[in-house]
């Protein structure tokens, strides 16, 4: 650790940590792990994340570890001998010999050297539905349910951001009016995915979604209005500047009554992991960080927080604001 109570970050790889486990909670593997760093004060970090191999981001939160009861409850980590205590994970490995943190600034340790693969070969090695963080059905329903709560409309024209491999599509694109699914997305192995393996051939042709592979954010090339839209887990992965850009096209494509909600990982003081956006990474912004990403860029922002999301990510919307 920096030093300094809570708040700073670590990552670690659960594989080579030699980690692995059947999680009593949502999901396979290793969900949350609560770590107490021996000599480094009584600092907790707990990790919350997918699946046993994975990598899973930690965060310090100088606080206890909110998953009492489940996984695991503490690892004491020296760099030497590590002990597991407790806990209802199994099986969990004893691990022989811990990885040596960096205790000067182990922040530099989780590069995207460290993360999964992005891109083409990432899809390829993790498979469409990992790549976009697994959950498949529940998170696709998730969003589906919280837009017609949000009130739209079939005849609405919606902008998928980052819209995978159409988690969210699947449900939406029949939902909506033929040509009135946008989605736009930078990965072309996901969107061919989903409209192969997910949405399937039919159904693409009846509805014909438009979707667009860029990355950056260029929604103009859509040519249309847009009422709303939704980015569900990509401010999760983006840098500020990315999030700036992404929010600074966006507002020429709106009408007056447009809506756009954001999902976003919620903390008491940023963090961003790598440095730089990365589909794999672990970035969380505070709250009036969030709101100000729509400020800045001409929309008036509204909390609405918790949407039930199964990685406990709040949402935001962000309406235009009336030019004076
Ligand atoms: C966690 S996934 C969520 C995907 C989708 N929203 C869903 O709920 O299934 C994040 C997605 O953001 C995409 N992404 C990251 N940066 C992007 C960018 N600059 N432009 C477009 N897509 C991007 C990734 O390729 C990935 O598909």
């Amino acid at each position: 650790m920096a030093g300094g109570l809570g708040n700073d970050t670590l990552t670690f790889n659960l594989a080579n940590l030699g980690l692995s486990g059947t999680s009593s909670g949502a999901g396979d593997g290793v969900d949350a792990i609560s770590l107490t760093l021996s000599g480094l004060a009584s600092q907790t970090i707990f990790v919350s994340g997918n699946a046993g191999t994975d990598t899973i981001i930690c965060t310090a939160l100088g606080n206890a570890s909110p998953f009492g009861g489940q996984g695991v409850d503490s690892i004491t980590a020296n760099g030497a001998a590590t002990t597991i205590v407790g806990g209802v994970c199994t099986p969990i490995q004893m691990i022989k010999s811990a990885p040596k943190m960096k205790q000067d600034n182990p922040k530099l340790n989780a590069t995207s050297a460290s993360l999964p693969p992005q891109g083409a070969i990432g899809v390829e090695t993790l498979g469409h539905r990992q790549y976009v963080g697994g959950m498949w059905e529940e998170i696709g329903l998730l969003q589906f349910n919280f837009l017609k709560s949000q009130g739209i409309k079939p005849t609405d024209t919606f902008l998928d951001i980052a819209c995978g491999a159409l988690r969210l599509g699947v449900h939406l694109i029949p939902y909506l009016e033929k040509g009135h699914y946008l989605g736009i997305e930078k990965e072309q192995a996901l969107i061919n995915a989903g409209l192969k393996e997910e949405l399937g051939e039919s159904l693409a042709e009846e509805k014909e979604p438009i979707l667009i592979c860029d990355k950056d954010f260029s929604f103009d090339k859509f040519g249309r209005r847009i009422d709303m839209a939704i980015a569900q887990s990509l401010f999760t992965h983006l840098s500020p500047e990315t999030i700036d850009q992404c929010m600074k096209n966006l507002k020429p494509c709106m009408n007056k009554n447009s809506v756009f909600f954001a999902t976003y990982f919620e903390s008491q003081s940023q963090a961003v992991i790598p440095s730089q956006s990365h589909d794999h990474g672990y970035f969380a912004y505070t709250k009036s960080q969030m709101l100000d990403f729509g400020n800045r860029m001409g929309f008036n922002a509204e909390y609405l927080g918790d949407w039930n999301h199964p990685r406990s990510q709040v949402m935001v919307a962000y309406r235009p604001r009336a030019e004076a």
